[in-house]
C-alpha cells in the first residue's frame, strides 16, 4: 500500500527574539501575565529583510538535507500560510525557485489560518497516495507580526514568525506497523468568522488589514474541537489513545495543551510544548515543535505521533503518522 512517509523535518526562526520583558516596554502587558495566561516567555520577530518566503526557504533546506535528498527531486510543495509574500503568485513558487525545485512540479498555497499545516498534510498526503506526485515538500511559514495590532494587547502579545517543513514521499508500505500518515480528519466551521480573522483583504478593503481575535471564545472551541477530531483519528487508525508516543498540537496556549491532553488522559511528558520560546506562530507551529522534538531526539523512527491544530474559520484538523 502506497503511504506518505516523513522522510525529513527542518524549521527556520527569525534572528530577533523578543522577551515579554521587552514587549512590556512598548505594550500595556507584563511578564507575568503573559506567562501565567498563556505559557509564552519569548517569540521571534521578523525583521525587514525576513519574509515568509525566506523563512520557508530556509526551514525547507534543512528538511531536504535531514531527508538525504535532492532539491530538484521534489515535485509537489504545498505551503501553509496566511501572510504570504504577495497577494499571488502563491508562495510555494517562490520557495520552489529559491530552494532550485524541480521546474513543472506543482507548487501552491493552502489557507486555513492555523489549521494549515494540518490541511497542506492532509491535502499533500492525497496527492502522493493517488500519484499523482512522487515526494512533496509541506511547508507552514508565517509573517504574523506583519499582521498584528501593536496597540491591541490581547492580541499582540500572542504571536510570533518562523517557518517548519517536512519531506513526505510515496513509499509502498507492507507489515502491520507502516511507516506514513495512517490518517487525517480536516474541518471547517464558518459560522465562527467573527470570534477570529482579518479585518481587511484585496477584495474587500484593499488593504492587508489587522488580525482581530475574541479569545476567550476561540479557547472554549478549540478544547472541544481538539478532543473530538484526535479521537476520530485515533478510531480511525484502529488505535487507542495509549498507543501514542507524542502529540505535537498547535502551539497556541499552554492552557488550550494541558486542558486537550487531559481530556484525552495523555500524560503531560509525551505533549511536545514549544510556546513558551516561539507563541503562536500559526501554520509554522506544528511542524517548527516536530523538527525540534526530532532533533532533540525525542521523537524517534517507528513512534506513533499525532500532529493537530485549530485556527481561524473556524478550521480544525489532526494527523497521525508512524515517523
Ligand atoms: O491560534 C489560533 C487559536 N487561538 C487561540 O487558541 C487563542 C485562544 N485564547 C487564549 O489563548 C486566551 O483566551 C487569551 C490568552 C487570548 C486570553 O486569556 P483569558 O484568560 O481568556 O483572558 P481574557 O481575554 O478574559 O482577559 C482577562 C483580563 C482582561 O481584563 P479585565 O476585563 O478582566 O479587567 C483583559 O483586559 O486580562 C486583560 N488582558 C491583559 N492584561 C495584561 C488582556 N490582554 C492582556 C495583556 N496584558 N496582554
Amino acid at each position: 500500500m502506497i503511504r506518505s512517509v516523513l522522510i525529513g523535518t527542518g524549521s527556520a526562526l527569525p534572528r530577533t527574539a523578543v522577551s515579554n520583558a521587552e514587549l512590556a516596554q512598548r505594550v500595556d502587558t507584563s511578564d507575568e501575565w503573559i506567562v501565567e495566561r498563556t505559557g509564552i516567555s519569548n517569540r521571534y520577530i521578523a525583521q525587514a529583510d525576513e519574509t515568509t518566503s525566506t523563512l520557508a526557504t530556509e526551514a525547507g533546506r534543512k528538511a531536504l538535507e535531514a531527508a538525504g535528498v535532492e532539491a530538484d527531486s521534489i515535485d509537489l510543495i504545498v505551503l501553509a500560510t496566511a501572510t504570504p509574500d504577495q497577494t499571488f503568485p502563491a508562495t510555494a513558487t517562490i520557495v520552489q525557485s529559491s530552494l532550485g525545485c524541480r521546474p513543472g512540479g506543482i507548487a501552491f498555497d493552502v489557507a486555513a489560518v492555523c489549521s494549515g499545516f494540518l490541511y497542506a498534510v492532509g491535502v499533500a498526503d492525497s496527492m502522493l497516495r493517488t500519484g499523482m506526485a512522487r515526494r512533496a515538500l509541506v511547508i507552514g511559514a508565517e509573517t504574523f507580526s506583519r499582521i498584528l495590532d501593536w496597540e491591541d494587547r490581547t492580541t499582540c502579545v500572542l504571536f510570533g514568525d518562523g517557518a517548519g517543513a517536512v519531506v513526505l514521499e510515496a513509499q509502498d508500505q507492507e507489515g502491520e506497523t507502516p511507516r506514513g500518515i495512517l490518517a487525517t480528519r480536516l474541518h471547517a466551521d464558518g459560522a465562527h468568522n467573527q470570534l477570529l480573522y482579518v479585518d481587511g483583504g484585496p477584495s474587500t478593503s484593499g488593504t492587508v488589514g489587522k488580525l482581530r481575535m475574541k479569545g476567550r471564545e476561540v479557547f472554549r472551541h478549540a478544547v472541544v474541537n481538539l478532543a473530538d477530531v484526535l479521537r476520530e483519528v485515533i478510531e480511525d487508525a484502529g488505535l487507542s489513545t495509549s498507543d501514542i508516543d507524542w502529540l505535537v498540537p498547535h502551539q497556541a496556549n499552554a492552557r488550550i495543551l494541558d486542558a486537550t491532553a487531559k481530556k484525552l488522559d495523555l500524560p503531560p511528558g509525551k505533549v511536545v510544548m514549544t510556546v513558551g520560546q516561539h507563541a503562536n506562530t500559526s501554520a509554522a507551529s506544528v511542524p517548527l515543535a516536530l523538527d525540534q522534538a526530532v532533533r532533540d531526539g525525542r521523537i524517534k523512527q517507528g513512534d506513533l505521533v499525532m500532529l493537530e491544530a485549530m485556527g481561524g474559520g473556524f478550521t480544525w484538523g489532526a494527523s497521525l503518522i508512524r515517523i
